[in-house]
């Protein structure tokens, strides 16, 4: 599917299967991003000349391409951050700091990416905070009913990926969320890999806050978002302050914040990535969300199938309903398959994937991972299985 749209794959000989870390980008984000620098520089939010004037407006309207992307209530409510773990720590030092009391409990899983367990920890060392983690099923998937059964009078705050990063599960966010907005608990929804590849809508799924970045979803690196319901981000504190986020301040000290969500985007912005994220969402919603996430999943079970094949294969996520699939090869590190990988120009990540805590319920170290995205095909899936078959004989004759 529109593989001709991507420079990276007419520029280079390559298999990319490692969207999960980053994705390729199509030209029309490129573009869009040269334009700025090649047509009309200029710093936001300060300037009264024409170029100054596009910049603006391009910038500002992009929350609203935001919204219709990801169906939150008002543009208002939309942050632009660096990344999702920006978006994370903004949210963590900037609400929940003030909010949570030593002792009030936040429910995570194993199975969270760094940036949704780090952050956390570092808030219970500070203000004693209990971190809890719901227990994962045999799928190393978090159930409704583990989830029910973790919560205690204590919780306050639930925050999980949609999507997680090494299994590929997809957690039931809508029931979830429902539970939380019934039950006083805030709801944060790391959406870093399922936001560019599914439909997700924040109004009906009763999430509080939801983080993802762009360059996980054909856009660039240095851009993300965070997405808070319009009556928290009032209460929120800007983690950063200077240049562009203030009214006025004063010799005698005090200042005078402006408004949600320009507050919080403290300094010079990341203009450009802003705008190469705009041309990525409208270019993600031309394609259509829903089109995505089921062209990934036939993918994902041709991947099984084929990779079922390889005797010497361990697959770990058969059944998680995404494009992630997380295996290793017997008696080889995943280190030396993706390099191995290399040698075919196809491009995998191994190691633990930042989700450390993983490894107490896989009882693996490391993995390799594959990552599909909508420009892969079936004849890309062939090709690594093709390989992975070969590499059994050639680590075989190295073994003897
Ligand atoms: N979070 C990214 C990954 O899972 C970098 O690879």
């Amino acid at each position: 599917m529109r593989r001709e749209d991507f420079p990276m794959l007419s520029n280079k000989n390559i298999i990319y299967f490692d969207n999960a870390a980053t994705t390729l980008k199509p030209r029309c984000v490129i573009d869009a991003m040269n334009d700025y620098y090649n047509y009309y520089t200029a710093n936001i939010h300060r300037g009264l000349y024409e170029s100054s004037i596009l910049a603006d407006y391009l910038y500002d309207s992009t929350r609203f391409v935001v919204r219709d992307f990801i169906h939150c209530s008002s543009a208002k409510e939309v942050v632009f951050t660096s990344g999702t773990t920006h978006s994370i720590n903004l949210m963590v030092f900037g609400f929940m700091k003030n909010y949570l009391e030593a002792g009030d409990e936040v429910l995570l899983s194993k199975a969270e990416h760094a940036s949704n367990i780090l952050p956390w920890i570092r808030l219970a060392e500070e203000i004693g905070i209990v971190i809890r983690f719901i227990p994962l099923d045999e799928n190393y998937a978090v159930t409704y009913e583990n989830f029910l059964s973790s919560i205690t009078p204590k919780t306050k705050v639930v925050s999980l990926a949609h999507v997680t990063n090494v299994i590929g599960d997809v957690r039931n966010i809508c029931v979830i969320g429902n539970y939380c907005r019934n039950h006083n608990i805030l709801f944060h929804v790391d959406g870093a890999q399922s936001v560019p590849h599914l439909s997700i809508d924040f109004i009906h799924d009763n999430i509080d806050f939801l983080s993802f970045s762009g360059h996980k979803m054909c856009g660039p690196t240095g851009v993300g978002v965070l997405v808070v319901r319009e009556n928290l981000l009032k209460k929120m504190a800007p983690v950063f302050y200077g240049g562009g986020m203030n009214e006025s301040f004063y010799s005698e000290g005090g200042y005078q914040l402006k408004d949600i969500p320009v507050r919080f985007e403290a300094g010079t912005p990341p203009i450009a990535e802003v705008l190469g994220l705009r041309s990525a969402i409208l270019y993600l919603m031309k394609i259509g969300l829903d089109n995505i996430h089921i062209y990934e999943i036939y993918l994902k079970r041709y991947l099984v199938e084929k990779l079922s094949e390889v005797p010497s294969v361990t697959i770990y996520n058969k059944d998680s309903n995404s494009g992630i699939l997380a295996f290793n090869v017997e008696g080889v590190s995943s280190m030396d398959v993706s390099k191995y990988l290399n040698m075919y120009h196809i491009c995998v990540r191994s190691g633990s994937h930042c989700s450390k805590m993983l490894k107490e319920d896989l009882n693996v170290l490391s993995t390799v991972r594959v990552s599909l995205y909508f420009y892969n095909t079936t004849e890309e899936i062939d090709a690594l299985v093709l390989a992975l078959k070969k590499c059994q004989n050639i680590f075989k004759i190295v073994e003897y």
